[in-house]
């Protein structure tokens, strides 16, 4: 797995900036944007990103590598990377065939639509999203297998060895995620005790070594039998055990009758020359994007048009008009029927977006405005790999919060997901993104909640142009959307469309969300004037993304927000 390498110039130096060859993993960087003509991986975590040019170098594909660095994520990005959680995948083959995976958890059988209320019918707070009952049947074990079995080249144990090394000899954790250990400490031992390998006496800093016995051994275990020992044999057992001691109704049945599944992925056309490939439901990440991109043909831009107000101020009415729809009509579709070529019916869209008014904002209906909850932070993960053959490959995956419901399987070392809380635990009220949902995306036994996932392909001219995603919640769809209009209609150069401000509106709460540095005083004090109301947040999305160059040259871009790291070859 990790190999020695030759020093590269660090953007944010860790520790120093050689591989060591031995025992735990103590030296790495996060680069922040590559050049190749070959292939690149971009991932949430340097390590994870090695991993996966580790699998490409040894001759295996876009899919192989994506395996090892899911499983990579699980070890050295434990907020969300991930075996307790889901997640989707996208795939592009080279020759220009289209997958998507969808590998989301499912609401146990034994849930019910109406499991988060109390007696007089409101929502019980925190019962979705912390212990048992938040925790969703876990898919990402099922999904990396799937994808193995129907595209990947190389051996399965061959894929999870990186990882499964990274768990047993341990590597130096970075000074972001010995931050975030310390400050879920008391949560991390309200659920599980002291004796997880993520509580230790002291406090954690960078570089401190991070051992996770258990995930290896479980990692062994996943190597040699595949997923059947998660989904049928001790750990399943063990998860549903884990679940029930803290409340929850996950069923050992519950796990043996989890399925991937292939799905027909989203596609529109974008200004002629562009194909969005995305998720489709259960993420409305898809649908919504190609609304957002549908309407927003409407009008063409000049770059220098990216500042102006009446651009944010159509954006955002656009974002808006958009979140509306998902929040009517969007939830899994194998349970309800979602209209999508109605929703992405392009005179739908111009009609949709024709209210427009350049001199005010249009209020959301606020009949149905519940209490926001501010998102706690990044917790999914995103990665985007090309091969050297030019396949392509966009995962998003999640545990949903930070460490998921907290509820640590502790026999086999894996945190489990809060993913329920994506339901609509009760039509209007948000959930913890302060998205409102309907009967679309309420609660069924089986049902995938609704997701804003949103790993996204992009062609030019039918030749591989973009592989985009990033975590924030509600904030993944108009980040993705934001990436690409930055790159596209306001001619961009990559690194800074990904890096750049970003600003959110989501219909319901009726507040324009945006990082410190997007817009000046000024512009605020113009946007509110034609009535938008404003919220700010340190940062939105974490975006990892490839682009290519008409000449084939790669370019990978890792956001500076986090500790992301590109990797060329
Ligand atoms: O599937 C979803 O939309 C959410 N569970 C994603 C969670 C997320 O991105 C957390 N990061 N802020």
């Amino acid at each position: 797995m990790v190999t020695c390498k030759y020093v590269r110039i660090p953007v944010v130096l860790f520790l120093i900036s050689v591989w060591s060859c031995q025992g735990p993993v103590k030296h790495y960087v996060s680069e922040k944007r590559e050049v190749s003509t070959k292939a690149m991986v971009v991932s949430a975590h340097p390590l994870a990103s090695a991993a996966g040019m580790e699998i490409l170098r040894r001759g295996g594909n876009a899919i192989d590598a994506a395996i090892a660095v899911h499983f990579a994520l699980a070890v050295v990005y434990p907020r969300a990377g991930n075996l307790g959680g889901g997640g989707f995948l996208i795939y592009r083959t080279a020759q220009g065939d289209k997958y998507a995976l969808d590998f989301r958890e499912t609401a146990p059988q034994k849930a019910h639509r109406n499991m988060y209320l109390d007696s007089a019918g409101n929502v019980i707070p925190g019962l979705s999203r912390e212990g048992g009952l938040a925790v969703g049947v876990p898919g990402s074990v099922a999904g990396m297998y799937e994808a193995h079995k129907r595209f990947g080249k190389m051996k399965w144990s061959a894929l999870l060895k990186p990882a499964y090394k990274l768990a047993k000899h341990g590597f130096a954790i970075t000074p972001q995620e010995a931050e975030r250990l310390n400050s879920y400490r008391e949560d991390f031992i309200r659920f599980n005790g002291k004796d997880i390998p993520f509580v230790k006496d002291s406090a954690w800093k960078g570089g401190d070594i991070l051992r996770q016995p258990q995930l290896a051994h479980t990692l062994k275990i996943l190597m040699t039998k595949g997923p059947q020992p998660f989904y049928h044999g001790p750990i399943a057992e063990h998860i549903a055990q884990t679940v029930q001691r803290h409340g929850g109704i996950i069923e050992p049945t519950d796990l043996q009758h989890y399925r991937a599944l292939w799905r027909q992925p989203i596609e529109c056309v974008y200004r002629d020359s562009l194909r969005i490939i995305s998720m489709p439901p259960p993420s409305s990440g898809g649908i919504c994007l190609c609304q957002m991109l549908g309407m927003t043909e409407v009008t063409e831009f000049d770059p220098e048009d990216r500042q102006k107000i009446l651009t944010i101020h159509f954006l955002i009415e656009v974002m808006r008009r958009s979140f509306a729809d998902r929040a009517r009509y969007l939830g899994d579709m194998d349970f309800v029927d979602v209209p999508i070529d109605k929703l992405l019916n392009k005179r739908y869209l111009v009609r949709k977006i024709s209210d427009f008014d350049p001199r005010r904002a249009t209020p959301s209906d606020s009949i149905q405005h519940g209490k926001f909850a501010l998102p706690e932070s990044f917790e999914t993960t995103h990665f985007s790999i090309v091969d050297d053959d030019g396949n392509a490959v966009a995962v998003t995956t999640t545990l949903n919060s930070n460490y998921g419901s907290k509820v640590f399987v502790k026999a086999y070392g894996f945190f489990l997901n809060n993913e329920m809380d994506d339901f609509s635990a009760k039509p209007g009220v948000p959930n913890q993104f302060g998205l409102v949902g309907s009967e679309a995306n309420s609660i069924q036994p089986g049902k995938r909640m609704l997701s804003s996932m949103t790993p996204t392909i992009v062609e030019r001219n039918d030749s591989l142009f973009m592989v985009v995603g990033t975590p924030g919640g509600s904030t993944i769809i108009t980040s993705v959307y934001q990436v690409i209009l930055n790159t596209v209609d306001f001619r961009m150069p990559f690194d800074s469309a990904v890096w750049t401000g970003r600003f959110h509106h989501q219909w319901k709460p009726d507040i324009v969300m945006h990082e410190p540095h997007t817009f000046t005083p000024d512009q605020i004090s113009s946007l509110q004037r034609l009535g938008h109301r404003f919220l700010e947040r340190k940062y939105i999305g974490l975006v990892d993304a490839i682009i290519v160059l008409r000449n084939g040259t790669l370019i990978g871009v890792a956001d500076i927000r986090g500790e992301d790291d590109a990797e060329g070859w």
